[in-house]
């Protein structure tokens, strides 16, 4: 009978999946940001995930400048909004707004981490298929940059709240362009069969721009197209940058207004497998600026403002979760193949990805040298559902053992954003590292907070 035993191997860490500053130490261990994760572990507990700083600022400025001297040739500018939804809490926001980005919020509640962060209104986006009047007030009230309209229906209901609010509500038009892109069909966004924008090709998108002009309490910034989520193929931002520029002119033929602004949305990919090769800003850049010019100069219209919205691409690779190894037990799944099932102490309440879409992670042990033969191991959390999948297929040592610390690297975007409290399992916290510190910046969940809730 095989184990599946392979090489022993240190831990791998490839710099494409793992945060920037992760080294392995000479007795094998891991440190982040400067921070021992052994030390980390002991000061903080685990679960936790723990974020490189350093990796998220310098994310957030590489798609700044990429994209501003892409685009700089054409004479426009562009505004990165941070996408909050993959990660947002008080300092992520403040960081990526000291790092020049704006803050892309999707409900009442990210839009007040972002305003209690101190980003200024005007710099904070309001997304959401089905915004409450509550929202879109309390959107108004702060004074934000922009409110993307997601339905015709919701013209005139943002009408109404500027109207209320006595003031004039900057919007755009989200549209779906029939570009279908993405890691998984729950977050490819913008084929035709889904909850999200005005359809380009069905003539939604057009009636309901006609719509906000016909309102004077709203200012017409410009058209929205979000294609989909973990994009590895950057042919999808061009084919739907094409079809909304050419929709751009279309409306300024019919109305004689020419939008000034369009967004291109996020989706950008990271690698979340070692060997995986993420979707590179820069290239996207140039090659979004040169469809745009192309298109624009075909069109006759002058290239428009543009701005893009990455979230995974920002704050996933700069965060892992480290967990400590629990029950470890070899289950026979043929008579070839024994698996070893490593039990963690987090598991789908922590990432619920790969219940969710099947996604793939890699671990490691990061407390100490990892010398011995390797075996092929699942790493599976501690809830009431056998699809409780941390990390389907991975080769760990042999001798991984209760006690040990796992590390799985990219969990930092729709991570903790997405956490739950299933089994009534706490939250785990974000703990931020960097030049040799360890700062808590959300912090763990304890049996009390979850007994406040429960009033009896
Ligand atoms: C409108 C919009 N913008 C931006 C994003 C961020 O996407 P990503 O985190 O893949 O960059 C999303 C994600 O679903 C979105 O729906």
């Amino acid at each position: 009978m095989s184990t599946g035993t392979t090489h022993a191997v240190p831990p791998h860490l490839d710099p494409a999946v793992w945060p920037a500053s992760a080294q392995v130490g000479v007795d094998g261990a891991v440190s982040v940001g400067g921070v021992d994760l052994r030390t980390l572990a002991a000061d903080h507990g685990t679960p936790a995930y723990v974020l490189d700083e350093a990796d998220f600022r310098a994310r957030a400025r590489h798609f700044r400048t990429a994209f501003a001297e892409a685009f700089a040739p054409l004479g426009v500018g562009v505004d990165v909004y941070y996408a909050g939804k993959a990660f947002l809490s008080v300092a992520v926001a403040r960081w990526a707004h000291e790092e020049g980005l704006r803050i892309d919020t999707a409900t009442g509640g990210e839009l007040a981490v972002a305003l209690r962060a101190g980003v200024p209104g005007l710099d904070v986006g309001l997304h959401g298929n089905n915004k409450s009047d509550a929202e879109l007030d309390r959107a108004l009230a702060a004074g934000v940059g922009r409110i993307v309209l997601d339905s015709l229906e919701e013209v005139g209901r943002v009408a109404d709240a500027a109207a209320r609010a006595g003031t004039r509500a900057p919007v755009m038009v989200r549209v779906t362009t029939g570009v279908h892109a993405g890691g998984h069909e729950y977050i490819s966004t913008a084929h035709e069969d889904q909850k999200f924008g005005l359809s380009v090709t069905g003539g939604q998108a057009l009636a309901a721009l006609r719509a906000v002009l016909a309102r004077p309490e709203l200012e017409l910034l410009g058209i929205h197209s979000h294609i989909g989520s973990q994009i590895l193929d950057p042919s999808g931002f061009e084919l739907a940058a094409h079809k909304v520029m050419a929709l751009r002119a279309e409306l300024a033929a019919l109305t004689g207004h020419l939008v000034p602004e369009v967004d291109l949305g996020g989706g950008f990919g990271i690698a979340y497998l070692p060997g995986e090769v993420p979707l590179d800003p820069e290239r996207v850049a140039k090659d979004t600026a040169r469809t745009v010019a192309e298109a624009c100069a075909s069109l006759g219209t002058p290239p428009p403002r543009i701005s893009i919205e990455p979230g995974r691409a920002i704050v996933g690779p700069t965060t892992l979760t480290l967990y400590t190894v629990g029950t470890v037990k070899p289950v026979s799944v043929t008579e070839d193949l024994v698996r070893t099932y490593v039990s963690v102490d987090g598991g789908m309440s922590d990432n619920l990805r790969p219940a969710l879409y099947g996604a793939a992670y890699t671990a490691a042990v990061v407390s100490r040298a990892a010398e011995a033969a390797t075996v092929r191991a699942r790493v599976v959390g501690k809830h009431c559902e056998s699809g409780d999948v941390v990390v389907r297929d991975v080769a760990l040592p042999a001798d991984v053992a209760r006690g040990d610390l796992l590390a799985v690297p990219a969990t930092g975007a729709y991570g903790r954003s997405m956490a739950s409290n299933y089994n009534h399992v706490p939250r785990p916290p974000v703990v931020a590292v960097r030049d040799g510190v360890a700062t808590v910046i959300v912090r763990r969940e304890t049996e009390d907070d979850l007994l406040g809730l429960d009033v009896g």
